[in-house]
């Protein structure tokens, strides 16, 4: 079996859609993990995933990556505070927002935070991810000091407990989230979104794999409604794609 028959058969198997991740990365992070736990070829590797869902774990870990923190990139949040959501606000009143691939939670609940501060409307946040375990862990709520070290004195004594040197979010900050399973790759999209926040895994995707995906963010905004991508991250034919730039890393749906 070689990588592309691999793949083939995880996405039979699992429908998870190995071809959308730039393949030397992943190839090199999968040969990696099978040669740590002792596996020479794909083929018995596969039958291992298979068969142990200890070890299908730790492939979707290899593949997952998910690193999050509060208030990632803390000048750009400066700016959804300050700039976006207080336009989208303006524009819309209650706010559907989607946080895709959301990993932790870090993400989505630094979104819910700024709103509940913002205003008192009725706002809804979808967070999606397509790994299970790290979303048990972000409905979960309960963080190392390291994943909430953006967040200011007065926000944590407002939003987090203090447990045995851990940080558990209060379900004041939580009841504006939602959290579900979805894979970018394989799911369907739904629609009337004011807010798509996107960040960080697009990296991982190949490029067509990204125009696939900012196209459908595009048909799932309402119009006007704002997409919000990673620090390192660009797109390139937003016109095309039917966005407009409207500040650094926030791109609007042409109206
Ligand atoms: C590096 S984290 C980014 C988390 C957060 N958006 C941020 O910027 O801090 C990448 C996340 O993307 C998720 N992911 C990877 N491939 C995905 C896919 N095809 N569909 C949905 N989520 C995916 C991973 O499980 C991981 O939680």
């Amino acid at each position: 079996m070689d990588f592309n028959q691999f793949k083939e058969k995880i996405n039979h198997k699992f429908n998870i859609n190995l071809n959308g991740y730039k393949e030397r990365q992943l190839k090199r992070r999968i040969e990696s993990l099978m040669q740590y736990q002792g596996f020479s070829d794909y083929a018995s590797y596969f039958s291992a995933l298979e068969n142990d869902p200890e070890r299908w774990a730790q492939f979707m870990d290899k593949v997952t990556i998910n690193v999050s923190e509060f208030f990632r990139n803390p000048d750009i949040f400066k700016t959804l505070e300050g700039k976006i959501i207080p336009y989208l606000i303006e524009q819309y009143g209650s706010l559907k927002i989607w946080s895709a691939a959301c990993s932790n939670g870090a993400e989505p609940y630094s979104t819910a935070m700024l709103l509940k501060e913002l205003s008192g409307g009725k706002h809804t946040i979808h967070a999606t991810d397509m790994d299970d375990k790290i979303l048990a862990l972000a409905k979960q709520g309960r963080y190392p000091a390291n994943i909430i070290k953006n967040v200011s004195d007065h926000r944590k004594r407002n939003y987090f407990e203090e447990i045995n040197g851990n940080y558990q979010l209060k379900n004041s900050a939580k009841d504006l989230v939602s959290f579900r399973k979805h894979d970018l790759l394989t799911g369907r999209y739904e629609g009337g979104y004011h807010l798509i926040v996107c960040r960080n895994v697009t990296i991982y995707f190949t490029r067509e794999a990204q125009m696939e995906l900012y196209s459908k963010f595009n048909k799932s905004l309402a119009p006007g409604g704002m997409l919000f991508i990673g620090a390192t991250e660009n797109i390139i034919n937003y016109q095309e794609l039917g966005f407009e730039k409207y500040l650094p890393w926030f791109y609007r749906k042409a109206k």
